[in-house]
């Protein structure tokens, strides 16, 4: 067992402060362990989220010593001994109490995302689906909606652009849906004008902080944003889908009935 130092944020939204603790360490011991022994030993009242401990239910998500992590899964032995470890809420939401934040401004995004849409069956009276479209789509599904993806991504952490983006948690939830092979719906023109793919200028930092390992910026919204090229500023596509008879939607559902802000 080991001494070692801490400092948790404690407060709410009208403000706070880093308070110090003491904790013995023993070996094994993860950063949600030790915010446990200082509940039970230091600060009953030291509020925070956490469920699964096993990195699967996304609740316990906090920055330490300055990254996104999830505390349930931030080993204590990756810390030199004499370093202090920084506990402080995600920073870009707002905060109820010490450790717990509002994060209920992702639930509202993920309600403006149009469901999916199933294909008709095929005229075998099936749905076919090869496994690399599985697979592609499969990544996407590990989201364990964790949000530190969301806190980490700069359009809305420093700029606060809520209303323009809906951030790298919900890009990959609309790339799940668009390159689903059983989707029938099409919702580029939403992806470009409410969803805002093109305020992300593809920092990656999102995909660095992933605690499932999805590449968030390549695989899902680097293909979005091509989608949205290749349906507005590609004039060969434009050429080709002319020739062709392909009609494909450039308003969103919005300005279709002229609802549009
Ligand atoms: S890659 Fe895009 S979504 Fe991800 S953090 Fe950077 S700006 Fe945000
Ligand atoms: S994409 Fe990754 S970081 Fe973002 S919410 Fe899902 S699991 Fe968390
Ligand atoms: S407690 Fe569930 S992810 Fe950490």
């Amino acid at each position: 067992m080991a001494k070692r130092n801490f400092r948790v944020w404690r407060g709410n939204i009208e403000g706070g402060e880093f308070v110090e603790f003491q904790v013995d360490v023993d070996p094994g011991m993860v950063v949600l362990d030790v915010l446990h022994r200082i509940q039970t030993h230091q600060a009953n009242d030291l509020a925070l989220r956490w469920n699964c401990k096993a990195g699967k239910c996304g609740s316990c998500s906090m920055e330490i010593n300055g990254k996104p992590r999830l505390s349930c899964m931030t080993r204590m032995n990756i810390f030199t001994e004499d370093e202090t470890i920084t506990v402080q809420p995600l920073k870009t939401f707002p905060v109820i109490k010490d450790l717990v934040c509002d994060v209920s401004w992702n639930y509202k995004q993920n309600k403006r995302i149009p469901k999916f849409k199933p294909k008709p069956k095929g005229a075998d009276g099936t749905h076919r689906m090869y496994q690399e479209d599985v697979d592609r789509v499969q990544e996407f599904r590990k989201c364990i909606e964790c949000f530190l993806c969301q806190d980490v991504c700069h359009v809305i952490r420093d700029r606060d652009a809520k209303q323009e983006f809906v951030g790298p948690r919900f890009m990959i939830r609309l790339a799940s849906l668009e390159m689903h092979p059983l989707d029938d719906d099409d919702r580029i023109p939403e992806i470009r004008k409410e969803f805002g793919s093109g305020m992300c200028n593809i920092t990656r930092c999102c995909t660095e902080v992933c605690p499932e390992h999805i590449n968030i910026t390549d695989n899902g919204i680097i293909p979005l944003k091509e989608r949205v090229v290749d349906r507005y500023f590609d004039p060969i596509a434009a050429i080709g889908r002319k020739l062709f008879g392909i009609r494909r939607r450039t308003k969103t559902r919005a300005e279709e009935k002229g609802e549009a802000k």
